[in-house]
């Protein structure tokens, strides 16, 4: 148990900033911010079955997703709470289909904040952990006649300054990282504050869950399939299978895996033809987790190559994720790129 557990984030933030010279707090001020935001959607999320917050608006996404009400709840909390922190150029929500701008009135700074305001919408209504994601950006545009341009919120993962979630689940924790590893925090209910409970959290190198929605099977390529009844222990060989775990929350399942060793996967699929690549998104998902699993040892791909490294074309392209135990997720892009076709898990 390392001495620092249980200080709170605001600390662990500040003793960042102190350990950064050219720190100007401007970053620590964001991420503050943030946190309250998170607290706001918490408290929310908590009592979602004794106010009006629950079931569906009725309304479509840019994602063609029916929103559920805590999903517009919690991108309007981010939003407004966010828009006037001065620290912001512009901001990218999973739920909107263009950027957010920071309006005219509120000052403005050189960070972009991506966003999923809520992970897991599926679950809300059945009390089953949920999320919201994000990852940090530095504004890359000189155009002193515009606040952002569009390649400010198009960069590459690898760009990212700062990525973490929330889990709103049995207890709602903060897991982030800056670049110098992943540290959770525990919200302290009575307390309002999130005290340091995971410090420097490393993901095994080879887990022994893993983590798909078989009910997409149907709708893989051979490849696909091979790859995940290698998993299934159903190899040529017949060996130990692997323990399969799915909720259907990205950021619960990711967070489980992160601290237990294991490999996600939300394979490309033919389901839905204009989702070629899947469901799960590169900016408001993969990127920021893809972030948080490489500080913490881990890695995560498309199945071909890192997601970190994928020029983004649009705010809300799709991509294949595979995500976890280094050797997992290796292993994945060995089936995926054919080099081998079937292994027992004994190798
Ligand atoms: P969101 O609620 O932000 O749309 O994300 C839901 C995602 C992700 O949380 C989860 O891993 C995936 O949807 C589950 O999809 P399936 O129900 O197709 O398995
Ligand atoms: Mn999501
Ligand atoms: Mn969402």
């Amino acid at each position: 148990m390392s001495k620092r557990v249980g200080i709170t984030i605001t600390e662990h933030i500040l003793s960042r900033q102190r350990e950064n010279p050219e720190a100007t707090g401007a970053f620590t001020n964001l991420l503050h911010e943030l946190i309250v935001a998170a607290k706001v959607i918490s408290r929310e999320v908590n009592k979602a079955g004794l106010v009006d917050i629950l079931g569906g608006t009725g309304q479509i996404n840019v994602q063609e997703e029916a929103v559920q009400k805590l999903d517009v709840f919690a991108n309007r909390v981010i939003i407004e709470r966010m828009r006037h922190v001065g620290q912001l150029c512009c901001m990218g929500s999973e739920e909107l289909a263009d950027p957010i701008e920071i309006p005219a009135a509120y000052p403005k700074g050189n960070y972009i904040l991506l966003f999923d305001p809520l992970d897991g919408s599926s679950n809300i209504d059945v009390n089953v952990s949920i999320g919201t994601i994000f990852g940090i950006y530095k504004k890359i545009s000189e155009d002193k006649a515009k606040d952002f341009l569009l390649c400010d919120l198009l960069q590459p993962g690898y760009k990212q300054v700062a990525a973490g979630y929330f889990i709103y689940g049995s207890s709602t924790i903060m897991v982030y990282t800056t670049g110098d590893g992943v540290h959770g925090f525990t919200l302290y209910p009575s307390v309002g504050e999130f005290l340091l409970s995971h410090d420097n959290i490393r993901i095994p190198s080879k887990g022994k869950i893993y983590s798909v929605n078989e009910g997409n099977y149907p709708y893989w390529d051979e490849k696909t399939r091979a790859l995940v009844d290698y998993f299934k222990g159903m190899g040529k060989e017949s060996s130990k299978p692997y323990t399969s775990r799915y909720v259907g929350s990205l950021v619960a399942d990711f967070h489980r895996n992160l601290l237990k060793g294991g490999i996600f996967m939300y394979p490309a699929d033919r389901k839905d033809p204009r989702k070629p690549s899947g469901k799960l998104r590169l900016m408001v998902e993969a990127n920021p987790l893809a972030m948080v699993v490489q500080q913490a040892g881990g890695y995560a791909s498309d199945g071909r190559g890192p997601i970190l490294k994928i020029d983004p074309k649009d705010l809300h392209q799709r991509v294949p994720l595979y995500i976890g135990s280094k050797e997992d997720v290796e292993l994945a892009e060995s089936f995926l790129s054919g080099r081998i076709s079937s292994l027992s898990p004994s190798r």
